[in-house]
């Protein structure tokens, strides 16, 4: 400290000590089950191996819901975590408030423009600066299902929503729980959102959650969707209220169950109990066009501190890090956000993720996950998944039910 007493020198000396400042990083995620956490130790190895120090704060809750209320606390007493998991347009509303720390230097020094998807970018900017980084793409409308229970009852995986219900109706008779679901919000909305895109096609979707029509809220084709949600009410078990969704999981993976509608970080679930795709188990997308993204990012909050800021940098670089876009999300069950990331390793789920998430994106069907976070703001989404959790927990009617969603909805605006 001695050097801070001698005008120019001191200067010269502290920046140096900013450079050399070792890496610190307090990260907020809720990445808790299985394969979630062997993901992120990806995250926390190559950090360590760079000299980084990693406080780790994981907030256990699917979805991230319980997070981003640990989230708040922490901004609002004024001791904001270094690195949060944060997607979506959450990212710009947190923007909005003041707190998050400009990117921008990393995201050009690594050339992020030059390898990242255009829609991809377009949710880790805030006002033309980069203040996430991006670490993959999950798929939203995915049917999972146990391979030997389908095929001793002798089912192959549905194409309409009509074959889905006869198996449900047959695996049901034949004493196996059709559908795996745990009875918590997030999951409510992440199969309603599964039905609704392929009951409404993608147009309908966007319409409904991503414009917040009016008339598609209130329309036929979604009493339609409401009526499937009542009908696959009749295909869970009866203990479905509260339960995780890697427990869900892990009844399809035992056979209990056969099937699950959910996100790939339920592959990524499989991947790390040692299943095997297309013999274990078999992934298809929900019945119907479309392709529902969720991309997982963390935001840097504005803290002090030379170690902090180094940490941060350090995690960017590391997060959009060719190797590290690959390692994790063989893992986690999703596929690179990068392009140029080889999936030659990943496996036949992955390739038709990446192939339907190309096609879609040429023909327009490439859409944003509702319940994901990714197509509206907290208050708009929050209202939606409201409606449909009260639907599917009790017996309100589909007529109810839209009259419900379109006024909830004109609230939150
Ligand atoms: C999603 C998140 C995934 C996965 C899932 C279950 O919102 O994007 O990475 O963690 O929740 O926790």
């Amino acid at each position: 400290m001695k050097s801070v007493f001698f005008g120019a020198v001191s200067a010269t000396a502290l920046i140096a000590s900013a450079v050399h400042a070792e890496p610190q990083a307090e990260v907020l995620h809720w990445w808790t089950s299985g394969g979630e956490a062997k993901s992120v130790a990806v995250l926390q190895e190559e950090f360590a191996a760079k000299g980084g120090t990693w406080t780790d704060m994981p907030v256990a809750g699917g979805g991230g819901d319980a997070a981003m209320t640990a989230l708040r606390a922490r901004v609002l007493s004024g001791n904001a975590p270094t690195a949060v998991q944060l997607k979506g347009p959450a990212i710009q509303e947190w923007y909005e408030e003041g707190v998050l720390a400009d990117i921008s230097a990393v995201a050009e020094a690594q050339g992020w423009a030059d390898v990242l998807p255009a829609s991809i970018a377009g949710h880790m900017k805030c006002e033309g600066n980069w203040c996430a980084a991006p670490v993959n793409v999950h798929r939203v409308d995915w049917i999972w299902a146990n391979a030997d229970v389908l095929e001793a009852n002798g089912i192959d995986m549905p194409t309409t929503w009509d074959e889905f219900n006869a198996a449900a109706e047959k695996l049901q008779a034949a004493g196996v729980i059709p559908l795996a679901h745990g009875g918590q919000a997030w999951q409510d909305a992440t199969v309603f959102e599964a039905v609704a895109l392929g009951i409404l096609g993608p147009d309908g979707f966007r319409k409904a959650f991503v414009d917040l029509d009016m008339d598609t809220l209130k329309s036929d084709e979604m009493k339609a969707v409401f009526d499937q949600m009542r009908t696959m009410r009749g295909y869970v078990d009866e203990n479905f209220s509260g339960r995780d969704w890697n427990l869900a999981t892990a009844m399809v993976m035992n056979g209990e169950a056969a099937f699950q509608i959910m996100g790939d970080w339920a592959k990524g679930e499989f991947m790390a109990a040692g299943k095997v795709p297309g013999e274990d188990f078999l992934c298809a997308s929900v019945p119907g066009d479309g392709f529902l993204y969720n991309v997982d990012s963390f935001a840097m909050f504005d803290v002090d501190g030379d170690d902090k800021k180094a940490g941060q940098d350090l995690l960017a670089e590391l997060i959009v890090g060719q190797n590290f876009q690959k390692v994790f999300n063989l893992n986690k069950g999703s596929i690179p956000a990068r392009t140029d990331v080889s999936l030659e390793e990943f496996d036949s789920c992955a390739h038709l993720s990446a192939k339907d998430m190309s096609e879609s994106s040429d023909n327009g069907s490439l859409l944003p996950s509702y319940a994901h976070g990714m197509a509206l703001r907290g208050a708009q989404s929050g209202a939606i998944t409201d409606v449909v959790t009260a639907h599917f927990n009790s017996d309100m009617s589909s007529d109810e039910a839209v009259n419900m969603l379109a006024d909830a909805v004109a609230n939150s605006m």
